[in-house]
């Protein structure tokens, strides 16, 4: 396939880029106040405004005729049907079928059955601990849940349990991702091992965190309970079942998953375990519905009203053509506090390549940094540089009409806020005095969602999925490889004996740090 950067639609964009030059967003509202309706799009319950950003209905245009010219349409369907758009792992990323109800074939086998079965024993397992009747060896009712589980594994559940704080209503689910002992001390602070379940999420079930974790919190059960207490204090989600039951688990306790999940796209699979615990299963299905629907409509919707299509595409305008090296999401809902680091996550993770697909290197920018945080705490940090640094760059607020809290008045003056926000960001202001001068004309796009329920949370995380796929797509990489994570975990298995103290051939660079370390350590 032609390269992106020489493709023709691309270049009748760059034309149309230096067409639009010099003319700024906000007189692209001077031109036409119907933009606001004209760039705003439906999808599953949630608009997209995309009227802020810097583009035309002759941009729009030309970005779709990209996403034909870059086969938007066929991978869509690719994506859905199973084939093999992990090009580099050559397996299919089914996320969608584990939301859908649809027959897909993996290496000629149905997987919907299985599927069905797995959310079923996901549903049976989660009441049975929200009800009592699967008890902890004592007889004791569990309490909380100890979630242990990195990247993929653990922050999809973490945004959602936070985000739904409110209907939480089953055992408190505290997680530990890091190695860092630290963090698993905090866990376990005040928890009584007789009222602890641990769920083990991990795909793999190799992950050097995980594991290491897993292993300490099997030694803080057993030291207490006894090692016949592990068969009903931990369970797993991973698709590598073999070695959930080597590490010691009973089958019945391994809610496998496929490998056809990719892992940051797996709290639709037995990994949302927690998320049914903590606030039911009916409120976990409902966030699958969410993402459902989002799925029919980026199957079917044509690409200039289909929402993660304009997402991708104006992502990439803004990052190719307009050169934003970076992209803030400013989430207007405090218990969204960890969806910027899910997203990091899946856009990062995804689409931080410098090689297409077929291996060649790439000639243009790929993912830009994604970074951000709640408003409106984030206005008292970083938007001073969103509204006066050097760097204009491209931001994405979300905003939930209805009130998340109790508190009518307090939503009156979030929302305010974020209205002023994108407005300040779009006009910016020239005074005399140049310190108060404010450029703008920098572009956002504002997601509001009626309210940050199961349903539209699902629609949300999808959302982003879609755009993240979509942009691969045109960018022609593979959004579902991660091989840029395996050289820092192979140096960090050298390095270990010699934190360890052993002898061991390092960099010279990483000798001189380590002697540093073990200087200020030893306090010498
Ligand atoms: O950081 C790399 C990664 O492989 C992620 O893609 C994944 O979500 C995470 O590690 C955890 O992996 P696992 O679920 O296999 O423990």
């Amino acid at each position: 396939m032609q390269r992106f950067s020489t493709s023709p639609a691309w270049q009748a964009l760059l034309a149309h880029r230096e067409a639009l030059a010099g003319k700024r967003i906000s007189e692209l509202w001077e031109d036409d106040p119907e933009r606001g309706p004209a760039f705003t799009f439906r999808c599953a319950g949630i608009e997209a405004d995309f009227s802020k950003q810097r583009i035309t209905a002759e941009t729009v245009a030309l970005l779709v005729a990209l996403a034909r010219e870059r086969g938007v349409p066929a991978a869509i369907e690719h994506l859905f049907t199973g084939d093999r758009v992990n090009v580099t792992e050559n397996r299919p990323a089914l996320h969608t079928a584990l939301r859908g109800e649809e027959h897909v074939l993996v290496d000629g086998q149905d997987i919907l059955e299985d599927i069905e079965r797995g959310r079923q024993r996901l549903r049976v397992f989660s009441n049975a601990v929200r009800d009592g009747q699967w008890k902890g060896a004592t007889g004791a009712r569990f309490t909380h849940v100890l979630a242990l589980g990195i990247g993929g594994s653990a922050l999809g559940p973490r945004v959602v349990i936070e985000a739904l704080a409110a209907a939480a209503d089953g055992p408190q689910v505290r997680f530990v991702s890091n190695i860092d002992p630290a963090e698993l001390d905090d866990a376990l602070a005040g928890l009584d091992p007789a009222a602890t379940l641990v769920v083990i999420a991990s795909k793999t079930f190799t992950t050097q965190e995980t594991m290491a974790n897993a292993a300490a919190a099997r030694g803080w059960i057993t030291r207490s309970l006894g090692s016949e207490a592990v068969a009903k204090h931990f369970v797993a989600a991973t698709a590598n079942t073999a070695a959930a039951v080597a590490w010691g688990l009973p089958e019945c306790n391994v809610f496998a998953f496929g490998e056809w999940v990719g892992g940051r796209y797996s709290v639709w699979s037995s990994v949302g375990l927690p998320i049914a615990m903590a606030v039911g299963m009916a409120r976990f299905e409902q966030l699958l519905a969410g993402a459902h629907a989002v799925d029919l409509e980026f199957r079917s919707n044509p690409l200039e009203h289909n929402v993660p299509a304009l997402m991708a595409l104006i992502g990439v305008w803004n990052r190719n053509a307009l050169g934003t090296p970076t992209h803030a999401v400013l989430a207007y809902a405090s218990r969204l506090q960890s969806f910027v680091a899910y997203l990091q996550q899946l856009e990062m993770e995804s689409n931080g390549k410098r090689v297409d697909a077929e291996g060649n290197p790439v000639d243009f920018a790929t993912c830009p940094v994604i970074w951000g945080g709640t408003g409106t705490p984030g206005q008292h940090a970083y938007h001073q540089w969103l509204h006066q640094g050097t760097d204009a760059v491209s931001c994405d607020f979300i905003v939930s009409a209805r009130p998340a809290g109790s508190n009518t008045a307090h939503h009156e003056i979030l929302v305010a806020h974020a209205c002023a926000q994108s407005e300040a960001l779009l006009t910016g202001v020239a005074t005399a005095e140049s310190h108060r001068a404010c450029p703008g004309d920098r572009p956002s796009t504002t997601i509001v969602m009626p309210s940050l329920d199961a349903f539209h949370l699902g629609a949300l995380i999808a959302l982003y999925e879609h755009k993240v796929f979509a942009q691969a797509t045109i960018w022609g990489i593979d959004a579902f490889d991660q091989w840029g994570v395996e050289l820092g975990k192979n140096i960090a298995g050298q390095v270990l004996p010699a934190v360890r103290g052993a002898e061991a051939t390092l960099h010279p660079a990483t000798h001189h740090l380590l002697g540093v370390i073990h200087k200020l350590g030893t306090g010498e």
